[in-house]
């Protein structure tokens, strides 16, 4: 970012927004097909800097787990029980796995009969074959079955089946399991413990990925995120749910409009002395909070991996018009990332809020940010939670604020504005048309991104953040839409 917009925002306190700035056209010395939109969250690397808004009307489980395998992240929201979000979490996790957990068994003394019966009828190319101990003592696949019916008929597995197995230890990444297939030129790894017992099975088949953008964790499951109140949870048994869904998670989204707050600060100390997941904190809105948070909090430990930001500037948010108080994103991405250059630049930054147009997205991130969150763009897909309605002719589904008076009659998400503050609603509760499958949604926001990238001369996330933006006249911002034209036919 240049000088001259940190000095504006930072000097004289100019509260910009997206439709404020333009981003200049850079020299460009390279194919569109090298431009790298990949970008990282902590250690965690996505395919696709785009996260969906913790909100129930945009993220469950079924858009979790679409928006992991199309290489973002969703992020589960919280207006529900503990319960209900441990469902969740171990749908996500659960939902994709290169490890074959429920592993098809034979034993050696067995019949060959049924070895072919097993393989035929369940469809799978091959056995392991374990003692009664469920240690393994071999492997058979559909080549060792015998033509003849004689020997099929009266066979027994541990005649026909390869004894030397080449294994595989639990928790090998998918990188080392390729590697291990190629080197024994094998199709098939038993997962076998320092016990010597089958805990699973890994096949080529399986690792070549069907989405290969998938954001996946070492162990090839679906990296899983999920909003949390930071208030700790005083009794024993909401804390050992926690501790569960912890299993499950990657990342916690702290969630609340302002964490600008001591209490809050206090109680995410709390939640990440009981939680082993990374953390993520928000939303804040300025350098000095931000400064706060890296700087005074005492909150400086591993797991504090990425800062959220934005207030205010929310399609379906009212928080700026009910408070007065708010930091568009624009404005808080490039106030935060300064902030994080200064103090620590390990901690990512999420833009939050407020995307119109695709567009938004490379500004976002040529004011600093490293991803970008949204719910706007994502609450009309086949995948966000509701039903699909039709108005006028129009399909549609209802997209709403967490501050919204339908949203906060569950009781869950109060704590996420001014608590004890019962009739001022800072959010709305609208329809938004329906848009189709997310694959559809997400092409046209991440072409945005590459050829904002390409104009800028940007080749990867890390130079985009270099890119220069200035701020535009209002006959500026005028001439740069569509303009002039009789109307709509
Ligand atoms: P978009 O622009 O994508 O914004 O609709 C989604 C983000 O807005 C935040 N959010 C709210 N903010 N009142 C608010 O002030 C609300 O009711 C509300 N609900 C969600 C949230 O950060 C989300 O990601």
């Amino acid at each position: 970012m240049t000088d001259y917009y940190r000095k504006k925002v930072h000097y004289e306190n100019i509260i910009a927004t997206f439709d404020d700035i333009l981003i200049l056209p850079g020299y460009t010395d390279f194919s569109p097909f090298e431009v790298d939109i990949s970008s990282n969250l902590g250690e965690y690397k996505f395919h696709v800097p785009i996260l969906t808004s913790a909100m129930d009307t945009v993220t469950e489980e079924v858009m979790a787990i679409k928006m992991a395998l199309l290489g973002g992240l969703g992020v589960l929201h919280r207006n529900c029980s503990y319960e209900r979000q441990l469902e969740m979490v171990r749908i996500v996790k659960r939902a994709r796995s290169f490890v074959i957990e429920d592993v098809a068994t034979i034993l050696p003394s067995e019949n060959i009969s049924r070895a072919k019966y097993m393989m035929e009828n369940y469809n799978i190319s091959g056995l392991v074959v374990v003692n009664d101990d469920n240690k393994v003592c071999g492997i058979l696949t559909k080549r060792d079955i015998p033509y003849s019916d004689e020997q099929i008929k009266h066979g027994l597995v541990k005649d026909y089946m390869t004894k030397e197995v080449v294994s595989i230890k639990p928790g090998a990444s998918r990188i080392d399991a390729l590697s291990l297939l190629f080197e024994s030129r094998k199709e098939k790894l038993p997962v076998i413990d320092e016990k010597g017992n089958l805990t699973g099975l890994i096949t080529k088949k399986d690792l070549a990925p069907e989405f290969p953008l998938a954001s996946m964790d070492k162990e090839g499951h679906l990296l899983c995120a999920m909003a949390l109140s930071p208030r700790f949870p005083e009794n024993k048994q909401a804390q050992d749910i926690l501790k569960e869904i912890d299993n499950y998670v990657d990342i916690f989204f702290i969630d609340v409009a302002d964490y600008f707050k001591l209490i809050d600060i206090q109680g995410t100390k709390k939640l990440m002395d009981l939680l082993d997941s990374d953390f993520v904190l928000g939303n804040i809105g300025t350098y000095e909070a931000a400064e706060h948070l890296l700087t005074k909090s005492g909150l400086d430990n591993e797991k504090f991996i990425g800062l959220k930001v934005g207030m205010g500037s929310g399609s379906i948010c009212t928080t700026s018009i009910q408070t007065g108080v708010g930091a568009p994103t624009m404005f808080a991405t490039a106030q935060v990332a300064d902030a994080i250059n200064d103090y620590n630049p390990k901690i990512s930054l999420i833009a939050d809020g407020g995307f119109k147009n695709p567009g938004d997205i490379p500004k976002a991130i040529s004011a600093g940010a490293d991803l970008i969150m949204s719910g706007h763009f994502f609450a009309g897909t086949e995948e966000s939670p509701g039903f699909i309605d039709t108005i006028a002719g129009r399909k549609v589904k209802v997209y709403r604020g967490m501050g919204s008076k339908e949203a906060r009659t569950s009781g869950y998400v109060t704590d996420r504005y001014i608590e004890g503050s019962k009739m001022l609603a800072e959010g709305v509760s609208d329809y938004v048309p329906f848009t189709g499958d997310l694959s559809g949604v997400l092409l046209s926001l991440k072409e945005g991104l590459i050829n904002g990238m390409i104009y800028s001369g940007a080749k990867s996330i890390k130079e985009m953040k270099k890119a220069k933006i200035g701020v535009i006249t209002p006959t500026g911002q005028r001439e740069t839409s569509t303009h002039d034209l009789i109307g709509k036919y």
